[in-house]
Order: structure tokens, then sequence, then C-alpha cells
């Protein structure tokens, strides 16, 4: 298989890896392939100094059709059930280490995002979408309700409403309905989306990664836990920060805006030694 007929696609510029779901001619829909590689790819990412963002983006016209219907579903019809098992263990595999990756994650919503396409949407950090994206909970249309999580993860960003209306009637919406909604922090004409995720990108590559990967894992769990617990939690969280931190950007920070007065941390980020 040559590089470009991988199902994905990895690519490095100034920081940023843009990982693109490659299969376009069947509009990026999930099969085995793809999952297993995608789980490779995050292993790869995460030790890699290229990646300090990860962004993830669809071949073609499409972010993704969500899961294949005939390789993830109908072909593990006849077989045994642990073939099904299997393919879900894959599939669930990445959009978990999505969750919680090391590098900061941007969803990159080119095109169609339909079904089992919601999970690693939801699983990213931030997501931005063209306006000309379309989103659909189709399960509804061929029989089955969102597994892969996809209902836990709609649950997650969605209010009550506009998750089961979209459950129910599998309707189409845009990327502006998209954002209002939650699903994605914001939608942009498709001509400017990708100067808009590079920009974004630009100002996450300025934090210190340390601070980043802690802040955002920090949010994601806390959010179920009762206040003592979570209270707990984050300073755990900011002491293990502040040990793992070799670069010490806590004293740097302090030093720049109360010694030096470099620079002002309302108004953007302490100046880091690379
Ligand atoms: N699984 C498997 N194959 C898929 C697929 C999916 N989720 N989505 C698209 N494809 C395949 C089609 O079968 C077709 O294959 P073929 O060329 O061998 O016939 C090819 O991709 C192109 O699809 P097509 O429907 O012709 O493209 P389109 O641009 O006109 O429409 C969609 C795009 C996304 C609207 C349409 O393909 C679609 O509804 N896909 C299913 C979406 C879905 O319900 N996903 C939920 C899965 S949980």
């Amino acid at each position: 298989m040559t590089e470009n007929q991988s199902p994905v696609l990895v690519e490095f510029d100034n920081g940023i890896a843009f990982v693109t779901l490659n299969r376009p001619e069947k509009r990026n829909a999930m099969n085995p392939a793809l999952n297993a590689r995608m789980l490779e790819v995050l292993d790869e990412l995460e030790g890699d100094e290229r990646c300090g963002v990860l962004v993830l983006r669809g071949a073609g016209q499409s972010w993704s059709a969500g899961m294949d219907l005939k390789e993830y579903f109908r072909d593990n019809d006849d077989k045994p059930r642990n073939a099904t098992l299997k393919a879900r263990r894959q599939s669930g595999g990445w959009w978990s280490r999505l969750m919680y990756f090391e590098k900061p994650t941007i969803a990159m919503v080119n095109g169609w995002c339909f079904g089992g396409a919601f999970t690693p949407l939801v699983s990213c950090d931030l997501a931005i979408a063209a306006e000309e994206a379309n989103f659909g909970l189709s399960e509804i249309n061929w029989g089955i309700l969102p597994g892969g999580n996809v209902t836990r993860a709609v649950a997650e960003v969605m209010r009550h409403r506009d998750a089961l209306y979209y459950i129910m009637t599998g309707e189409l919406f845009g990327g502006r309905k998209a954002a209002e909604m939650g699903l994605v922090n914001e939608a942009v004409p498709l001509a400017e989306l990708e100067t808009r995720v590079r920009k974004i990108c630009a100002g996450l590559l300025e934090k210190n990664p340390v601070t980043l990967k802690a802040a955002k894992d920090t949010y994601k769990r806390v959010r179920d836990l009762p206040w003592d617990l979570a209270d707990d939690y984050i300073y755990a969280k900011l002491e293990q920060m502040l040990f793992l931190d070799k670069t010490k950007g806590r004293d740097e920070g302090l030093k720049q805006f109360l010694d030096d007065k470099t620079y002002q941390p309302g108004l953007g980020a302490y100046k880091r030694s690379r």
C-alpha cells in the first residue's frame, strides 16, 4: 500500500500534525483498517515533537460518513460474535485515546459528518466546522440507535431537546446550527476553515504544553465529580503538572510579569524558551 492509499494520512507543518481520514471514495467512512491505523497514528504522534497540535480532517468533500456500513456492520454479521466485539474495540480504542491525547486536538470539519463520526468529533478538544458542512445522526434512518458512544458524545455537548430531536428525526443540520447547539466551537465559510484552524493552533503552540495537557484533562475529568473530590483532584493535577514541567513555566511566567515586566498574563502567554 502506498502512502496515498493509506486510510489515514499524516502531514506536519510548523508544529501542527494534520491527520487526514483518507477514504474519500467512501466519504471517509470508518472501516476496521482505518480504525486500526488511527490507533497506531495516535501512538506514533504522542511522542513526536513535530506534533504540537493535532488537527483531524477528512479527505475530499467529507469529514467522515460515520462507521462503514458494509465493512464494520454487515461483513461482521455472519461471523462469530468476537468479530463484532473486535471491531467495536478498534473503533472505541481510538476515540478514547483522542479524548485524553497528550497534545491539543482540533476537529476541522470540512464536510459530511454522520453517526459514528460524532464520537471522535466530540473527543477532540475543539471543533471548527465549515458553514457548508452537514451533520446528521442518521442511525435512525437505517434502523439502529446511535451506538459507538455517539449517544453519550451527543449528551456531553448538546442540549437535551436538540440531542433528542436529531437522534429521533435523523434530520441534517449545517455548520452554523452545529455551532449554535454547542456541537462545534464555531463555523466559518469553508474557504476560511483552514486559516481559522491554523490561527487557533498558533495560539495553542505558544502555551506551555505540560500545562495545556493538565488543564484539558482536568476539565474533562472534574465535570462528573462532586465538588470536594473535584477540588482535591484539581490541586493534585496542578501539583503533578508543576512536577512534570521541567521548564518551570509557572516560575518563568511570574518572573516575566513581576520582575522583568515583559508581558501581562491577562493579554497573552509568557515567552517560553524552546
Ligand atoms: N459506509 C459505507 N460506505 C459508505 C458510507 C458508509 N457510512 N458512506 C458512503 N459510503 C460509500 C457509498 O456506499 C458509495 O460507495 P460506492 O461508490 O461503492 O457505491 C460511496 O461511499 C459514495 O457514497 P454516495 O452515497 O454516492 O456519496 P454522496 O456524496 O452522494 O453522499 C452521503 C454522501 C454521506 C450523504 C451518503 O453516502 C450517506 O448517506 N452515507 C451514509 C451516512 C450514514 O448514515 N452514516 C452513519 C453510519 S453510523
